[in-house]
């Protein structure tokens, strides 16, 4: 009766993935699979061959903006995981209109079909929903501190907090959901943002920019820790219907998260303060950079039982091994 009852709410499960040759995309629709699962995964990019071998893995090349396509795989699977976006934060200051554009639009369109098929909803946010707020730790709960909607860079938090606002006004009675907050997830396969450039030019002996003085601190979750906590909150009968923040709460200043990369990977590389004229020229651009990006992970810990194994001379280990 008991393995009834484990086969009944553990049984294989469609899942459709979008963004699924991304970072976290990719690693996820991976795990998933291990686990037996059958994923239907959606990506305009095309570069990993060995996933598409395996017979559960159904791939589409396809943009979100095909709202035919994406409202039949909402339809078709048990839960629909929407990953597709934008990561890189220099996107925000040159494409503006393709964040705002790709982060709502689509993901508005999956929280409508998400509604009308009572389908569940993993949605990826972001620690940039708190803007510069000085409330660290950062409660889910607590308040956002934004500028002007005339600076280009809030445009990223602005329109996933949207999607967040939809998520809660939609889906609430109609669907299970929860909404994942990521503070700086990292590993292999991850392209364009610090621990990915910073381990790139090191292996290259090539320098280290930092920000300002590098004082700036933030905090690192290594991906396979990421996707173990997303699949304890997958297996359970049924969503929470939060927004939880998924990260790591110990914090490391940019400075020093160079001085560790350069010394793990035996470097030659220096790590160089950009200059005042470049820093000018940022700041007129719009770029603001937060000083202290901490995750409350109170909520978290309630609800998995999980804890990171790797912390960040580890998991940066690991992420060296994967690309030597
Ligand atoms: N990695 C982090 O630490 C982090 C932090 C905060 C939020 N997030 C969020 O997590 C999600 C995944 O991030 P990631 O780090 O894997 O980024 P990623 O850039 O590696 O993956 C995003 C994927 O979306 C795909 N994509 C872009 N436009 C598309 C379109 N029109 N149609 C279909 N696919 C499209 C890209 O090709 C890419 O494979 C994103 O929504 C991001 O905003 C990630």
């Amino acid at each position: 009766m008991l393995i009834w009852w484990k086969d009944y709410f553990m049984r294989t499960k469609k899942i459709f993935v979008t963004g699924a040759m991304g970072f976290i995309g990719l690693h996820w629709c991976k795990k998933l699979l291990s686990e037996g699962h059958k994923v239907y995964g959606l990506d305009i990019k095309n570069h990993n061959t060995e996933i598409k071998k395996n017979k559960n893995f159904f791939f589409f090349r396809e943009s979100v903006f095909n709202y035919d396509l994406v409202k039949r795989l909402v339809k078709k699977t048990d839960i629909t995981c929407h990953f597709a976006g934008i990561a890189s934060p220099k996107e925000y200051l040159i494409n503006t209109t393709k964040v705002i554009n790709l982060t709502v639009n689509p993901s508005l369109k999956i929280v409508d079909y998400c509604k009308k098929y009572k389908k569940k909803l993993f949605f990826t946010s972001t620690s940039e929903i708190y803007g510069k707020s000085k409330e660290v730790p950062f409660l889910e709960e607590g308040n956002r501190l934004l500028g002007s909607t005339s600076v280009k860079r809030w445009c990223y938090s602005t329109s996933k907090a949207l999607v967040e606002h939809s998520i809660f006004a939609n889906l609430k009675k109609k669907s299970s959901f929860v909404i994942f907050r990521l503070f700086n997830v990292y590993g292999p396969g991850l392209e364009g943002r610090v621990v990915d450039i910073f381990i790139k030019n090191a292996i290259k002996n090539k320098n280290l920019n930092i920000f300002g003085n590098g004082s700036q601190k933030r905090c690192f979750l290594y991906i396979d820790d990421c996707i173990e906590i997303f699949y304890e909150i997958f297996k359970k009968k049924s969503l929470p219907n939060e927004v939880i923040n998924i990260g790591n709460n110990v914090s490391t200043s940019v400075q020093n998260l160079a001085k560790k990369i350069i010394k793990i990977s035996n470097s030659n590389s220096k790590i160089v303060r950009q200059s005042k004229r470049k820093i000018s020229q940022m700041k007129s651009k719009g770029y603001e950079d937060i000083l202290l990006r901490v995750p409350s992970l109170q909520k978290l810990h309630k609800m998995v039982s999980y804890r990171p194994k790797y912390n960040l001379q580890n998991g940066l280990k690991k992420y060296l091994n994967s690309i030597k």
